[in-house]
């Protein structure tokens, strides 16, 4: 699945593109840009190129609040965010506890709902926050509600994270009003907006047809100067929208646990490839 330098695991996470990026960024001359995710989820190749200094900035953009406050947390509110790795117990317990911060976001600060986030998506099935616990609720699986959380590990991954906080942006916006205000030179966009087909199961916002067609004409119009690449899932309608691009297609393996894989889109802009 490639090298992943996130904290979180990403239910299509794009982990696997990362080396397809690196090979753009170069041969464009982007060594040293402002890269930006709109759709960040778990950010895996942001915080790798950001790690092996490809880039020099990186925006980790996201509209669900429970991704943005984990984000935010870990880089403005570091120490805070590993007390309470080291001090919470990885049990069933606790994840019914961490369940109510998650469904209950008004009554808890960010650092509370970042943590909470956290806590589930490395307790549940393949990450997904909406899913059950590792081992079932009864523990009776062979995998156990800890086996993904592996604390030190983690945590030294979080500190390295915010030590590079002088070159981290974190957004809560939507990625159609993050796209519209953007006048920034020496830019990459890595767009990875939520997938067509399998979308609404895996994420907390979901997009339907219209907003994907909104979508590319804000991108049309306010990206035009801009190298970009959008990444989907293979099929006829965003083949339609997206009709007068170069398009490229990848296998990736889709899930974090099976070993299926599934082609992707990809669409560029302004790049060599
Ligand atoms: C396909 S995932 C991104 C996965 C990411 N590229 C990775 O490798 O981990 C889509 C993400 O977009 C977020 N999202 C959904 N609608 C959004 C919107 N309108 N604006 C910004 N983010 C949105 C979801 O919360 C989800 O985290």
């Amino acid at each position: 699945m490639g090298i992943s330098y996130s904290p979180l695991r990403y239910p299509g996470g794009k982990n696997q593109m990362y080396n397809m990026v690196l090979d753009i960024l170069e041969k464009n001359n982007l060594r040293g840009c402002h890269y930006v995710e709109p759709f960040a989820g778990g950010a895996g190749i942001a915080i790798r190129l950001l790690f092996e200094g490809v880039v020099d900035e990186i925006t980790i953009n996201d509209f669900d609040i429970s991704i943005y406050s984990f984000w935010h947390s870990i880089v403005h509110q570091t120490d805070e965010f590993v007390a309470l790795i080291e001090k919470t117990p990885i049990t069933i317990d606790e994840w019914h506890r961490q369940k109510y911060i998650y469904a209950n976001v008004n009554e808890f600060s960010l650092l509370e709902l970042g943590f909470a986030t956290f806590f589930l998506n490395r307790t549940n099935r393949s990450g997904i926050l909406k899913a059950g616990p590792i081992g079932g609720l009864d523990q009776s699986g062979n995998y156990k509600i800890d086996c993904r959380f592996n604390k030190l590990r983690l945590i030294a991954l979080i500190q390295r994270i915010a030590e590079n906080r002088a070159h981290i942006n974190i957004c809560n916006l939507d990625a159609k009003c993050l796209i519209s205000d953007f006048h920034r030179d020496h830019s990459f966009f890595f767009i990875d907006p939520p997938y067509f087909n399998k979308g609404k199961k895996l994420y907390t916002n979901f997009f339907e047809l219209d907003d994907h067609r909104e979508l590319a004409a804000i991108i049309e119009a306010n990206l035009k100067d801009i190298p970009w690449i959008i990444t989907y899932d293979v099929c006829q309608e965003i083949r339609e929208i997206y009709a007068k691009r170069i398009v490229d297609t990848v296998s990736l393996n889709y899930s974090l646990q099976s070993k299926k894989k599934a082609n992707e889109f990809i669409f560029f802009n302004k790049l060599s490839v």
